[in-house]
């Protein structure tokens, strides 16, 4: 059975991008089947598989093309389908759709039985298609970078979950990642405790801010590939067992 799963944060430059690229590759490493799909106008998922964004979900939403017309295949067991600024106009174009937060579902029911884990990589709002990942994913991650406005747009995120769920929906928070992480800043440390405080062991181990994971997608790499020892990525591998367990192969 597939599991989808939204990385999904209101405040940009959280992580989100960054951690669906390196748990996908990760899974995918590991022999599940993975499709990664990019929700986001700025593309930057397809760039961190050293790939060109492209008009994948629009041709999915808009054109109604099958999914194998939308993807692309980054790494052995990922599939991707990519996202461009033809995203935008997509948005637009759903907004005036029936049922318009379950477009996405929809278009993925096919999918469902040949994938292990299908990842959206959501853009830093709230807007339809975020909405839309919620309401067709299982579960939710949130990448939490260590600063007072990220644990603001946490708050506001956990908010709309409940209410979709409150609607029936049933996406649960899996984890948050706490991102960005220094361990000698006094504000790491104090965000850091607030979230433990509050959600116990939905916080995943966190990640450091590390040079390795920033200019991996300048190498066309996953960090997996790129540095494969270094601490973000053995970081990471705290939250890649999170996503197994209880789960088959
Ligand atoms: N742990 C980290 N340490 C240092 N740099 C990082 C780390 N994680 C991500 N980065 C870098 O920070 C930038 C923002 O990360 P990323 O794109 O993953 O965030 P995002 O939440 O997807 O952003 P957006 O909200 O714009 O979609 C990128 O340049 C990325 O390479
Ligand atoms: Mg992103």
């Amino acid at each position: 059975v597939s599991k989808s799963i939204a990385v999904a944060l209101q405040k940009g430059g959280t992580g989100k991008t960054t951690t669906v690229a390196t748990l996908a590759h990760a899974l995918a490493m590991a022999g599940f089947n993975i499709l990664a799909v990019d929700l986001d106008p700025q593309g930057n998922l397809a760039l961190a598989f050293g790939l060109d964004p492209a008009p994948g979900l629009y041709r999915l939403l808009i054109d109604k093309r099958t999914p194998r017309d939308c993807m692309v295949r980054a790494r052995p067991n990922l599939d991707l389908i990519p996202g461009d600024r033809s995203t935008a106009r997509a948005k637009e174009q759903i907004t005036s759709a029936l049922r318009r937060e379950e477009c996405l579902m929809r278009a993925i029911k096919p999918l469902l039985g040949q994938y292990d884990f299908i990842f959206f990589d959501c853009a830093p709002s709230l807007d339809i298609l975020n909405i839309a990942a919620l309401v067709s994913s299982d579960w939710v991650i949130m990448p939490v970078e260590m600063s007072y406005l990220a644990t603001v747009g946490l708050a506001q995120h956990i908010e709309t979950l409940q209410e979709l769920q409150d609607l029936g929906y049933h996406c649960q928070l899996k984890m948050v990642i706490p991102t960005f992480c220094d361990k000698v800043t006094r504000e790491s440390r104090e965000i850091l405790g607030q979230l433990r405080e509050h959600l116990g062991d939905l916080v995943a181990r966190p990640i450091p801010r590390s040079v390795r994971l920033r200019e991996a997608p300048a190498h066309y790499k996953t960090i997996w590939e790129h540095a494969p020892e270094s601490a973000g990525a053995l970081a990471y591998q705290d939250s890649v067992k999170r996503l197994l367990r209880g789960q088959q192969r």
